[in-house]
């Protein structure tokens, strides 16, 4: 009967067209992401050749939502930021559309000295689809640490989230939404943070607005005031999707830290530039020239210029010539025991052809896997973890985890020799590997996720887990981290 109406050929064709299909259709059903899903369940445990828990032993378990900072005490600092999507006016003036904190995007400069209690309630006037603030770098408690779906639910419009944290360690931080948040960090829901203590220092955000590269919201060159012979500080905040070149031009400089951690015997610098990852941070610090010109912070196609009003603009440009951090500065002893580690961990990032829930495309693979199904990294408290991040993908991936600082060891191979370089957003290029090592020392479920958001939209995410703790957050329903 089908062979009448269809005819040999026919049918040949259509055994073809089946042959092909159905393999494909079936690739596209397994790579659809689950509607609701258990940070703690996504892909498979990886123990990293420790111990694993024993079947049924969940004494003495610790919920993600009790992990928070101090509940009671009189803040030091307070803040309140007002969420909004909306037209913004940049401090250049341009108007955008995006989002803004208390009406303003770059958001409020949060300042608080080192060991302050600080406090600061979200309220999401009107983002839909909900937001939350993640501390970027800062190591805090897990349930304070901002992430739709893992530490907290999305604050839906009309609602409110109270964060509290001490400020432990002086540094440059930033914070943003992780609900969305490839759309929304682009779209401005971000500001900087600095614990203290210092002396005179110059907040550099860095951020792009709808293609317009700007400095603390300013495109083109704008300016600081600092009388000659000032010592200043500037912290650089890359808060963009990709690598960011920049340095300081009139005068050396020394790169004093990186991401929250000093550097150890940092040596003056000229002309030269330091690449910043997507996420990342650096403090540099010059002395404002006694001749009366100034200094300039080169920031891709953005510059801050920094020296006494009216004082004349350096003209060189940045030279060619990059810091690298594997040899910069002076050893110094980290209290970290990376040779007898608790654990390895592999972080292999690649890409390959396939669906991600549904869609067509070349996406990315951590140890071969795709999104949901990549390894999930368990630890118990206490651990030293060695960790290799390679990647084989075809592009950079500036790799961001969670509630930790990791210390660099070798790049390719070759061992770190200069100071400790403790990172939280560490650029990996393609054809490179890193070995890193850290201590578990903070209980939760964190993120270890490429900080290109775009990438982490397109599932480049994973999690760091510790044994013993459980998370009743749901991804899915509302809670979009990326
Ligand atoms: Cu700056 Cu997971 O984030
Ligand atoms: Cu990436």
């Amino acid at each position: 009967m089908t062979s009448r109406l269809l005819g040999r050929r026919g049918l040949i064709s259509l055994a073809v067209a089946l042959a092909v299909l159905v393999p494909i259709g079936w690739l596209w059903f397994t790579s659809l992401v689950p509607d609701e899903l258990a940070p703690m369940e996504m892909g498979a445990a990886d123990y990293g050749g420790g111990a694993a828990p024993m079947e049924g032993h969940q004494h003495g378990a610790k919920a993600v939502a009790d992990l928070t900072g101090p509940r009671t005490g009189t803040p030091d600092v307070t803040v309140t930021l007002v969420a909004r999507k909306e037209r913004i006016t940049l401090a250049s003036g341009e108007r955008v559309d995006g989002y803004t904190l208390n009406g303003t995007s770059p958001g409020p400069l949060i300042r608080a000295r080192r060991g302050d209690l600080v406090e600061v309630t979200l309220v999401n006037e009107s983002v839909k689809g909900g937001t939350t603030l993640h501390w970027h770098g800062v190591d805090l408690p897990n349930a304070e640490d901002g992430v739709a779906g893992v530490t907290q639910d999305a604050v839906p419009v009309g609602g409110r989230h109270v964060y509290r944290f001490v400020a432990e360690h002086p540094g440059t931080y930033w914070y943003h939404s992780h609900q969305v948040s490839d759309a929304q960090v682009r779209g401005g829901l971000l500001g900087p943070l600095v614990i203290e203590p210092s002396g005179q220092d110059v907040v550099a955000l860095v951020h792009k607005y709808d293609k317009r590269r700007t400095i603390s919201g300013r495109t083109g060159q704008s300016r600081v005031d600092r009388p000659a012979g000032a010592q200043v500080r500037v912290r650089v905040v890359n808060t963009d999707d990709s690598l960011l070149r920049a340095g300081l031009v009139g005068a050396p400089y020394r790169v004093v830290a990186v991401d929250g951690r000093d550097l150890n015997g940092p040596t003056p610098v000229e002309n030269a530039a330091f690449r910043l990852p997507a996420g990342g941070r650096v403090d540099l610090e010059a002395t404002v020239p006694s001749d009366g010109s100034a200094l300039r912070l080169d920031a891709g196609g953005a510059s801050l210029v920094i020296g006494p009003a009216g004082a004349p603009v350096p003209a060189d440009p940045l030279g060619p010539s990059d810091v690298d951090l594997l040899s910069y500065g002076a050893p110094a002893a980290t209290g970290l025991d990376a040779d007898h580690p608790d654990r390895r961990f592999e972080y292999r990032i690649g890409r390959r052809p396939g669906f991600f829930d549904g869609w067509p495309g070349l996406w990315w693979t951590i140890n071969g896997k795709k999104y949901p199904d990549v390894p999930m990294y368990m630890v118990a408290e206490g651990d030293v973890v060695r960790m290799r991040i390679s990647n084989s993908s075809g592009q950079p991936h500036p790799m961001h985890l969670h509630g930790h600082h990791v210390l660099v060891l070798s790049r390719d191979g070759v061992a770190a020799t200069g100071s400790p370089w403790w990172t939280d957003s560490l650029e990996v290029a393609d054809g490179e590997s890193y070995e890193v090592a850290f201590r578990a020392d903070n209980p939760g479920v964190w993120m270890d996720h490429c900080h290109n958001l775009k990438h982490a939209s397109q599932g480049l995410v994973t999690h760091l887990a510790y044994m013993g703790v459980t998370d009743s957050y749901r991804i899915g329903h509302g809670n979009d981290p990326e």
